[in-house]
């Protein structure tokens, strides 16, 4: 898919970015999806720090660019983010750099914060883990993030990341950012699918210039427990894509599409892979039919509150489900 959008300081970015998210993946398994999305047309690649393969998408990023003279560096979006235990402001400047040298490049398109929780570290290289089982939260820099926000400002200065933002950030939160932000958020990337149209999240960063990325844009594989209903098994989002010929993921991509942010599909089958980059048309029929579906819906499927001792999300705690 060509479609890209265009953050509010002008940078460009790609409507479709491939989320390179591996749990517990094989050594080598991201390098070949990476590899695959390039060779199919992805210019855009959603990473973090937390994922533990930014390594095999610069060697991939490193290899394709190497083989494609006629594609360089700059046709290609990379995104990373800093986790938890790495938000105080020179750890923050540690975490660009670390993922920069994995990633073999000296600048990022987008750097976020991955969660609005501060958590106590185990050196560098891992949160601290409590007595319970989970994260140390730091309150004070949860509940005030400005000295996190200033080291990002800090990388968007000196230009290692063309923009910033933030992920997995609410309302309340953005508001918070908002108020002492000398530079603001480009970016809010959460959790966006027809079981979880977030709209008020995603009108809330319109209306700020803040353009949204829909993480598990496929609703994942995970069930409703209360009812079993999957989003890939419902009835009227397949009925949409079989009587047209399409993938239900081609689907659920172009709707958010067409919604106006961006969509990050993650696979490590390069069929599927190649199939979620087609761009297809979606009536206005159908989109209003994939709108009815979400209508009223907020099941949340990523909940880390098990790992983090911490919900970000305590007014939707009843619809929640842990799926780390
Ligand atoms: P696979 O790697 O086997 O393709 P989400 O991003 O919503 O959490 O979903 C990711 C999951 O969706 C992955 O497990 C991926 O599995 C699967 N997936 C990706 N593309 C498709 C597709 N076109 N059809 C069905 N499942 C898909």
């Amino acid at each position: 898919s060509g479609v890209s959008f265009t953050l509010s300081n002008g940078v460009k970015i790609p409507g479709v970015g491939f989320g390179t998210f591996a749990n517990e993946g094989a050594k080598g398994e991201t390098y070949k999806a990476v590899t695959t999305a390039l060779k199919v047309g992805y210019r855009h690649l959603d990473c973090a720090w937390f994922y533990k393969n930014e390594d095999e998408v610069g060697q991939a990023v490193k290899d394709f660019l190497k083989e494609n003279p006629s594609v360089k560096r700059e046709d290609i979006f990379i995104c990373t983010k800093v986790w938890n235990h790495l938000h105080r402001y020179d750890d923050v400047l540690w975490s660009l750099n670390n993922s920069l040298k994995k990633l073999q490049t000296d600048y990022v398109d987008l750097f976020l914060v991955h969660w609005p929780i501060a958590a106590e570290k185990d050196g560098q290289e891992q949160p601290k883990i409590g007595p319970d089982g989970k994260y140390i939260i730091l309150k004070d820099l949860t509940e005030n993030p400005e000295e996190t926000w200033r080291a990002m400002e800090k990388l968007y200065e000196e230009k290692k990341a063309r923009a910033i933002g933030v992920s997995n950030w609410t309302i309340k939160g953005l508001e918070q950012l908002l108020s002492f932000a000398k530079v603001k958020p480009h970016v809010n990337q959460i959790e966006i699918h027809p079981f979880l149209p977030n709209n008020e999240l995603v009108d809330y960063c319109f209306k700020h210039d803040i353009l949204p990325e829909a993480y598990s844009p496929l609703g994942s594989q995970n069930q409703v427990p209360t009812t079993g209903e999957k989003v890939s098994e419902n009835p009227t989002l397949n009925e949409i894509a079989k009587k047209n010929g399409y993938t239900l993921a081609q689907v659920l991509i172009a709707w958010g599409l067409r919604r106006g942010y961006v969509v990050l599909p993650k696979s490590s089958n390069p069929a599927r892979i190649e199939s979620n980059f087609k761009s297809i048309d979606l009536s206005d029929e159908d989109f209003e039919a994939v709108n009815k579906v979400a209508d009223n819906r907020h099941f949340r499927f990523v909940n880390m509150k098990d790992t983090f001792g911490y919900d970000v999300w305590p007014e939707e705690a009843k619809n929640a489900i842990s799926t780390e």
